[in-house]
C-alpha cells in the first residue's frame, strides 16, 4: 500500500484529508466518529472574535466604538452570546485531544488584533495542536485600502504569534483585489499555513417577498477551478504549508490539489452532502491512483503541476488561457 501521510504546520497526518471548520466538528463524540471515519486532523467550529470579546466584560459600547468590529454584529451577540461560550471551547479541544489521536486545530474567526489575542495562549495551553485563523475582510468595504488590509493582517498574525508556540494557520476567502501580494504578505508575517480558501457568505433575494436572504451554504465540485488555481498558482511562491480549501467533493479533487501543490485538503461540503464514508472512498481513490502511477508516497508528486514548476509562470497562465477559447468550438 503506498504511504498516505503527509506533513501539515509540522504535525504528522496519516493522510491529507483534513476535515474543515463546521457544525461537523463541533462536540466530541463527531470529532472521534470523524477519526474513526478515516479523518487525518480536524479543525473545530471557529469561535468569533465578538465571542471572546464579549466575555472579556467589554461593554457593548465600547465594542461598537471598535475600529473593526461592526455595531450590526453586536444586535447579534446580544442574542447569542452565552457567559460559558469560551469554557465550553477550552473544554472540547481538551476533551477532544484525550479522545482522539489525530491532531485537532482551533479556529478563531477575527477582523482586528483587538484583546482577544490573548485568548490564543487559553486555547493552546487547553492542548490545541495548532490554531487557524478565519480572517474576516469585507471586500465591499471602500473605506479600508489595501495597505491597511496587508498591515491589519500583518499585526493580528505577529500578536498572535507572539503569544502561542503552537502553529498558526491563516484562512482567507479569494476576493481580494491582489490576492498573491496578501498570501505573500501573510507568508512573510511567519505563519505555519494558509487555507485557500473560506467560503463567503452567498446572498440570494426571496423574489416573492422581495427580501435578502442566504444562498447556498454548500460548495459543488464546480468551485474546485478556482481553488486549484490559486493553489498552483501560490504553492514554490510561499514558504508556510498550504491547505486547499473550498469545492474538493471526491479523490479526483484531492489529487488534483495534491498536484498542484496543497500540502492537506479540508473538506466540509462533500461529508454534508454524502456523508462521513466519503473520507475512506476519498482516501482509497488516492492510493489507487498511486499505485497505477507507482508513487509509494505522496512527497513524489506533490506540486508537480503547480505554476513554478513550469518554467515560466505567466506565460503557463496565458497559453492555458488559450488553450481554454481556442478548443471550445
Ligand atoms: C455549515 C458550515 C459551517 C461552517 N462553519 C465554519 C466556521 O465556523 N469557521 C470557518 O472557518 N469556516 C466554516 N465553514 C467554511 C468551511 O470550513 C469551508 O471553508 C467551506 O465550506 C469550503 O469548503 P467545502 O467546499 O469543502 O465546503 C463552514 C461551512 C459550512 C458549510
Amino acid at each position: 500500500m503506498p504511504d498516505l501521510s503527509t506533513s501539515y504546520l509540522g504535525l504528522q497526518l496519516k493522510n491529507p484529508i483534513v476535515v474543515g471548520s463546521s457544525g461537523l466538528t463541533d462536540s466530541v463524540e463527531k470529532i472521534k466518529n470523524l477519526e474513526e471515519m478515516g479523518a487525518g486532523a480536524v479543525v473545530l467550529k471557529s469561535l468569533f472574535e465578538e465571542e471572546i470579546l464579549m466575555e472579556m466584560d467589554e461593554t457593548i459600547y465600547s465594542m461598537t466604538n471598535r475600529h473593526f468590529v461592526f455595531p450590526e454584529t453586536m444586535d447579534y451577540m446580544e442574542t447569542v452570546a452565552k457567559e460559558d461560550i469560551l469554557m465550553h471551547y477550552l473544554e472540547l479541544i481538551s476533551d477532544a485531544k484525550k479522545a482522539v489521536s489525530i491532531p485537532v486545530i482551533a479556529s478563531i474567526n477575527c477582523v482586528s488584533s483587538q484583546k482577544w489575542v490573548y485568548f490564543a495562549k487559553e486555547i493552546e495551553k487547553a492542548g490545541a495542536d495548532a490554531l487557524e485563523l478565519n480572517l474576516f475582510f469585507l471586500s465591499s468595504d471602500s473605506q479600508r485600502g489595501e495597505k491597511e488590509i496587508l498591515e491589519n493582517a500583518f499585526e493580528i498574525i505577529s500578536r498572535v504569534k507572539g503569544n502561542i508556540r503552537i502553529p498558526v494557520s491563516l484562512k482567507i476567502s479569494s476576493s481580494h483585489s491582489n490576492l498573491i501580494r496578501l498570501v505573500e504578505h501573510i507568508d512573510q508575517a511567519g505563519v505555519e499555513g494558509m487555507v485557500l480558501f473560506n467560503r463567503s457568505w452567498l446572498p440570494d433575494i426571496d423574489i416573492n417577498h422581495m427580501i435578502v436572504s442566504s444562498g447556498f451554504v454548500l460548495s459543488s465540485p464546480s468551485d474546485l477551478g478556482n481553488t486549484l488555481r490559486w493553489v498552483s498558482i501560490v504553492s514554490g511562491r510561499v514558504n508556510c504549508d498550504i491547505a486547499a480549501s473550498t469545492g474538493i467533493h471526491d479523490g479526483a479533487g484531492l489529487i488534483k490539489q495534491l498536484l498542484a501543490g496543497a500540502h492537506v485538503v479540508q473538506v466540509v461540503s462533500t461529508l454534508y452532502i454524502n456523508d462521513l464514508f466519503q473520507i475512506h472512498k476519498m482516501t482509497d481513490e488516492l492510493s489507487n491512483w498511486m499505485i497505477a502511477h507507482e508513487f509509494e508516497s505522496i512527497g513524489e508528486f506533490r506540486g508537480r503541476l503547480s505554476q513554478a514548476k513550469s518554467g515560466n509562470p505567466a506565460a503557463w497562465e496565458r497559453v492555458q488561457f488559450m488553450k481554454h477559447f481556442r478548443n471550445f468550438v
